[in-house]
C-alpha cells in the first residue's frame, strides 16, 4: 500500500535511490583516502599528497551535492505521495456509512489520521535515506576490506547478520508494547475530546472532579503501557550493543594480528579502524532506524486499514436518471435493526405522503421517526420493505443525488467554523441546478427570508 503510492512517480523514485548510491558511495570511501595519506606521508611525497588533498576534496563535495540532490528528488516523490494517500484516505472516509461516522471515536480517528501521516514520512526517510544508505557503506567497506584479510570480512559481516536477527526479534516484541501503548493513548485522547466537546455539559452537571478523575484513572493503565513500551527499547539497546561488540573485538583483533606479522601497512589498519569506526555507529543507527520503523508500522497499518472499513450503503450500479420530481413517498412495509443496537427501530412500517402533502410524524421517544428520515436518507439500508420516491426504490439513485433532493433542517443547529455565509451557503446541494457553489446574492435572500 505504502509502495502503492510512492511507486506512481517510478521514474523520479528510481533517479532518486540512484542518487542515494552515488552520494552514499562517495561519502563512504574517506578511510580509503585516510590509508593513502598515512601511507604517502612516510615517503615524504608532498606533490602527491596535495593531489591527494584534492582529489579528497572533490569527493567530498560530489558526495554533498549528490545527497543534497538525492534528498531534493525523494522529497519530490515523498511530499506528492502522502499528500496522495491523505486525500484518499479522507476522500474514503467521507464516503463512508452513517454507521461508521456514528460508531467511530473521533478522537482516535483523528490521532489515527495524525500518526499515519507521519509515519509515512519517517517510513520514506528511514527505508530510504538511513537504511540503503546503510547497506550501500557496508558494501563499500566490504570491498576494500575483501583487498586485506577475507576474515575481516566475515566478521564484519557476521555482525551484520546477527544484530539484524537479534533486531527481528526484540522488535516484534517492542511492536506489541507499542499497541497496547496505542490503545491506552487513544483512551486518554478520547477522554480529552469527550470533554472538549461536551463542555456545556460537564458544567451543567459540575461535573469537572469527576472527568479529572476519569482521565486520572485511564492514566494508571497508560504508564504501565508505556513502562513496557520503554523497557522494550532497554532490551534492543543492551542486546545490539554486545553483539557489536564482540563483532568489534573479532575484526580488530585479526586486523592487529597482521599488522604485527607485517601483512598490513599502517595505513591499512588506520583503514580498518575508521572504517569500522564508522560502520559500527552505523549499525547502531539501522537499529535505530529498525526500531522507528517498527514504531511507525503499526501507526501505518492503521492509517492504511482505514481503507478496509466496508460501506455497506451502496451506490447502484446503474443509477436511474431522475427527472423533475414530484415528492410521492411510499414507505412500503419497511423494517430496520440497528448492528449492534436497537433491533425492529422500525418494524413493518408503512406511510404514503402525496405530492404536495404536508405530514407530521409523532410518535413518543424511540418510536422511529428519526430512523425513518434516516432511511429515507439512505444513511442506512432498510432490513426489510422499501422506501420509493415517485415509485422508485431509492436503492437505485445515487446517494449524492436522493439527498440533493431533500431539504433538512436538524434539531441541532451545527456550524462550521467560517463565516455565516459560508455556513448558509452550504445548505446548497452538491451539483444543484449545475453548480458548485451558492451566489453571494442567492445567500443574501434566504438570509432575508429566515430573518438573518
Ligand atoms: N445509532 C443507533 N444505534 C443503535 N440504536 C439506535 C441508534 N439510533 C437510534 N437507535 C434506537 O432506535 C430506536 C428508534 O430511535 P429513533 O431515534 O428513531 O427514535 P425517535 O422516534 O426519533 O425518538 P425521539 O423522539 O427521542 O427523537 C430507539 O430505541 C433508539 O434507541
Ligand atoms: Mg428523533
Amino acid at each position: 500500500m505504502f509502495y502503492g503510492f510512492i511507486l506512481k512517480r517510478k521514474l523520479a523514485f528510481a533517479g532518486f535511490v540512484a542518487l542515494v548510491i552515488i552520494a552514499t558511495t562517495l561519502q563512504n570511501i574517506t578511510p580509503y583516502f585516510f590509508k593513502l595519506f598515512v601511507d604517502e606521508i612516510p615517503k615524504l611525497n608532498y606533490p602527491g599528497l596535495i593531489k591527494l588533498l584534492y582529489m579528497f576534496i572533490a569527493v567530498n563535495i560530489s558526495g554533498l551535492l549528490f545527497n543534497i540532490a538525492s534528498f531534493w528528488v525523494g522529497d519530490f516523490v515523498l511530499f506528492n505521495s502522502a499528500k496522495e494517500a491523505r486525500l484518499k484516505i479522507f476522500n474514503y472516509i467521507q464516503s463512508l456509512d452513517f454507521a461508521f461516522h456514528t460508531g467511530k471515536s473521533t478522537g482516535s480517528l483523528i490521532s489515527a489520521f495524525k500518526r499515519g501521516d507521519s509515519a509515512f514520512f519517517t517510513l520514506f526517510f528511514e527505508i530510504h535515506h538511513r537504511i540503503l544508505e546503510i547497506v550501500v557503506s557496508a558494501f563499500v567497506m566490504f570491498f576494500f576490506f575483501l583487498r586485506l584479510d577475507i576474515r575481516i570480512v566475515l566478521f564484519a559481516f557476521l555482525s551484520v547478520a546477527v544484530t539484524l536477527v537479534v533486531t527481528k526479534f526484540i522488535i516484534s516484541f517492542n511492536i506489541k508494547k507499542r499497541s497496547i501503548f496505542n490503545e491506552k493513548e487513544d483512551e486518554i485522547s478520547g477522554i480529552l475530546t469527550d470533554n472538549l466537546i461536551n463542555y456545556e455539559t460537564v458544567k451543567l452537571f459540575a461535573k469537572e472532579k469527576w472527568e479529572e478523575n476519569r482521565l486520572k484513572d485511564k492514566f494508571v493503565g497508560w504508564i504501565k503501557a508505556l513502562w513496557g513500551y520503554g523497557n522494550s527499547f532497554r532490551l534492543i539497546d543492551f542486546s545490539i550493543g554486545a553483539v557489536t561488540n564482540l563483532g568489534l573485538f573479532l575484526i580488530l583483533f585479526v586486523s592487529l594480528q597482521n599488522a604485527v606479522h607485517l601483512k598490513l601497512t599502517v595505513g591499512d589498519f588506520v583503514l580498518v579502524t575508521t572504517f569500522v569506526g564508522l560502520f559500527f555507529s552505523k549499525l547502531w543507527e539501522l537499529v535505530f532506524s529498525l526500531r522507528d520503523i517498527a514504531k511507525t508500522y503499526a501507526d501505518i497499518e492503521i492509517y492504511f486499514g482505514l481503507l478496509d472499513n466496508e460501506i455497506t450503503v451502496k451506490d447502484p450500479e446503474k443509477p436511474v436518471k431522475l427527472g423533475k420530481v414530484s415528492g410521492r413517498i411510499n414507505f412500503n412495509n419497511v423494517s430496520f435493526s440497528y448492528k449492534d443496537g436497537k433491533q425492529d427501530a422500525l418494524k413493518d412500517f408503512c406511510l404514503k405522503i402525496k405530492k404536495g402533502e404536508s405530514i407530521a410524524l409523532i410518535g413518543k421517544s424511540g418510536s422511529g421517526k428519526t430512523t425513518a428520515v434516516k432511511l429515507l436518507m439512505r444513511f442506512f439500508d432498510t432490513t426489510k420493505g422499501n422506501i420509493t420516491i415517485d415509485g422508485i426504490d431509492i436503492k437505485n439513485l445515487n446517494k449524492d443525488k436522493l439527498r440533493s433532493l431533500m431539504g433538512v433542517v436538524p434539531q441541532e443547529p451545527i456550524l462550521f467554523n467560517n463565516t455565516i455565509s459560508y455556513n448558509i451557503g452550504y445548505g446548497l446541494p452538491a451539483g444543484k441546478a449545475g453548480k458548485e457553489n451558492a451566489t453571494l446574492g442567492e445567500i443574501k435572500a434566504v438570509a432575508n427570508l429566515a430573518n438573518i
